[in-house]
């Protein structure tokens, strides 16, 4: 018999009640288990291209608090890496990478991601899937070509994405080509994750909100639209999540250009917007505040009651605003899992 996953169903726009959840970045810091593993590790990278420990990880929190969907466990940063733009994890600082500050910088950049660096990323997913209970789906993932181009060009993380900004005004066709790089190298990352047993996708533009008006259009909407459709033609009737964080009244637009199926929903949208104007197009995810989750109590009770009173009537799967807090108390999420199951 064929058992239907509460994840799939709702991102082929049926309603759930109680909605599947699951959260970003699941798999992290606030789990003793990750920690105890991270520690023995080494490299955060060597951690993502291990595949025995990746998929440790990946299946932690499914097998801790029995979430609809586990989240292949890697980084959105693989791609420069096997672009040949090496990647470190600088511990408590976050991702460097050499800058690519000059037009010219960007001939050091492979033409094609190395398959070889990426395949234990696959290995992982396949492993993971022999694991899996029946009715948890496996999200494969990437980064959005303008997110993860902010970090190839500053060589790290930025608030406000002021290098990839500036190149981009600078030089905007040696920007639109690494995108278009990265759309390739993307497009055949997420068909290898899905060849390999992932059953949908989420594609994670943190910094789209720092993009406006022809810029939105221009670097996260027509990349993304390329991504989909490069997946699609490959593998058709992919289910793809997108996560443009920060766009808020540009998402119904993004939307009805890039084709995605459902739209994760950060923090702070207008929830009724979100439902009137979003979900009447696609399925929907989020938008608990991970401030509020950390926080617990009857804050965190109500404010799970609010986010399921405005979108758990439509297609919705239950999650988070952006990325558990490292330091979110695991209690806290056990009571919110209770009362989004009721
Ligand atoms: O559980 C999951 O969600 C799956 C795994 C996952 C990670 N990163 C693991 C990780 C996913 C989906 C990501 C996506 C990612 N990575 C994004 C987009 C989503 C978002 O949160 O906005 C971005 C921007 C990155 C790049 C990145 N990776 C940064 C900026 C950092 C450092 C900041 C930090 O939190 O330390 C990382 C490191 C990282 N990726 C960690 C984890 C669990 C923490 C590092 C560690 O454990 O040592």
């Amino acid at each position: 018999m064929r058992v239907t996953k509460p994840i799939l169903d709702v991102l082929s726009r049926k309603t759930r009640t109680p909605p599947p959840v699951w959260m970003m970045r699941q798999a992290g810091r606030y789990l003793p288990e990750y920690r105890a593993l991270r520690a023995r590790a080494g490299s955060f990278l060597g951690l993502c291209f291990d595949p025995a420990l990746a998929a440790e990880v990946t299946l932690q929190p499914v097998r801790r608090f029995g979430f609809d969907a586990a989240i292949l466990f890697s980084d959105i940063l693989v791609i420069p890496h096997a672009l040949g733009q090496t990647v470190s994890f600088v511990e408590g600082e976050g991702p460097r990478l050499p800058p690519l500050s000059r037009a010219g910088d960007l001939n050091r950049l492979a033409s094609a991601v190395d398959d070889k660096t990426l395949s234990p990323v696959y290995e992982t997913v396949r492993r993971v899937k022999a694991e899996l209970p029946p009715a948890v789906a496996l999200i494969g993932f990437c980064g959005a070509p303008w997110t993860v181009a902010t970090y190839m060009i500053a060589g790290r993380g930025t608030p406000d994405q002021a290098p990839a900004k500036s190149f981009a005004a600078s030089h905007p066709e040696a920007f639109a080509a690494l995108l278009d790089k990265l759309v390739d190298a993307s497009a055949r990352y997420l068909v290898g994750q899905l060849d390999a047993g992932a059953e949908c996708l989420q594609i994670f533009d943190t910094w789209a909100g720092s993009l406006r008006g022809d810029d939105f259009e221009r670097w996260c909407v027509q990349p993304t639209k390329a991504l989909v459709a490069r997946v699609r033609a490959a593998r058709p009737g992919t289910r793809i999540i997108g996560f443009p964080r920060g766009a808020g009244r540009n998402i119904p637009r993004y939307v009805a250009e890039t084709g995605v199926d459902a739209v994760s929903l950060e923090t702070a949208i207008d929830r009724e917007f979100a439902r009137k104007e979003i979900q009447s197009k696609v399925a929907v995810q989020g938008n608990l505040d991970p401030e509020v989750l950390r926080g617990g109590g009857d804050a965190l009770d109500r404010a799970v009651d609010d986010v399921k009173a405005v979108l758990g009537g439509g297609p919705f799967i239950f999650n988070l605003g952006h990325g558990i807090l490292p330091d979110t108390p695991i209690a806290h999420v056990e009571r919110m899992l209770a009362r989004v199951r009721g």
